[in-house]
């Protein structure tokens, strides 16, 4: 794979293979280099002071959200906007969800609605793919129950790519619950195909049976899985879609699977480190390790969030 992807080389707007953003997994590894390389000249041309973008004007993003968000929700508004789009936001908390409408229901009557794109999150294992076959516009996965969450991967890759020049034979330990992410599920398949080595580090409750690509180690200890890592990616305990007796307490899981910087000392000097958020501090990161401005990339993964979102409503949504 090429070192770095050079701002422009795709110029042209069709070269998605795929009608929707419903995962990683169906991407070819050219889809995945033609959405990096236009996040990156995109995020270049937004340098500029003058950067008015009207690429998406007259298109209705709708976003459908049935869990919370910080991050994804605002990051994928603010990309509509920028490319000059109108967003609308689906509440679920004042939505006829509440009258007992079905989910397809629901779909159905917003797409009749005709809007240009559905940005959707929903706990269901895949949620996009039902929706994607009943409605007249590109879903774009926001991340659906532990499966993908592909927008994030793309995001991730883009961080990795800018501090460390390459993907191709980067070491990048993915570490905590694993088995209930679905940032996990996307990054691995997004880095294997495209040349990095990827170790997952997690206690045994936490540790997937399956992983969604092949030639991935798994480490139960941080102390055997961090050292050689180039990326240590930290991942949130999702209490939510697990049992509470899978983990111990937060002390306990922090005591053993916490990434302190003594710990991330044995991932080496360069090691970087990346967190999807929301972060728990004091249960799987260190104040100190998430607030090194030398060690931490969390911030930068945010920022890069609008100028991949961009680039997949940009290439997603056709004019009509
Ligand atoms: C993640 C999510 O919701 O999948 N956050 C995010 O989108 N950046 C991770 C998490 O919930 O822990």
């Amino acid at each position: 794979m090429d070192r770095f992807f050079i701002a422009g080389v795709y110029k042209d707007m069709s070269l998605l293979s795929v009608g929707h953003l419903t995962g990683i997994a169906p991407l070819s590894d050219t889809d995945i280099r033609v959405l990096l390389d236009r996040a990156s000249a995109l995020k270049a041309e937004m340098k500029s002071p003058e950067f008015i973008s009207d690429r998406l004007r007259g298109k209705i993003i709708l976003n459908v959200f049935y869990e919370d968000s910080t991050r994804t929700r605002n990051s994928f508004e603010i990309a509509a906007k920028r490319l000059g789009a109108e967003v609308v936001t689906w509440d679920k908390g004042t939505s006829s969800t509440k009258k007992g409408e079905t989910f397809l229901d629901t779909i159905l009557n917003l797409n009749a609605m005709a809007p240009d794109a559905i940005v959707l999150r929903h706990s269901d294992y895949g949620a996009p793919d039902f929706v994607a076959g009943r409605v007249d516009c590109p879903v774009i996965n926001a991340g659906d129950s532990w499966r993908e969450h592909p927008t994030q991967a793309l995001l991730d890759a883009m961080t990795m790519i800018e501090a460390k020049g390459s993907l191709e034979g980067l070491n990048v330990a993915i570490c905590g619950d694993v088995a209930h992410s679905r940032v996990a599920g996307s990054n691995m398949i997004l880095l294997t195909r495209m040349g990095a080595k990827v170790r997952i580090i997690a206690p045994p409750s936490l540790m997937p049976e399956n992983l969604p690509a092949t030639g991935i180690e798994r480490f139960t200890t941080l102390e055997d899985g961090l050292p050689g890592a180039d990326i240590v990616m930290m991942l949130r305990i999702q209490k939510e879609r697990m049992e509470s007796s899978e983990i111990p307490s937060d002390a306990a899981y922090f005591n053993q699977y916490g990434l302190t910087p003594a710990r991330l000392a044995l991932a080496g000097p360069g090691a970087l480190v990346m967190h999807p958020g929301p972060m728990n501090r004091g249960v799987e990161i260190a104040d100190e390790v998430a607030d090194d401005p030398a060690r931490s990339l969390i911030l930068k993964q945010v920022a890069n969030g609008i100028p991949v979102r961009m680039a997949v409503m940009e290439l997603l949504v056709k004019p009509r």
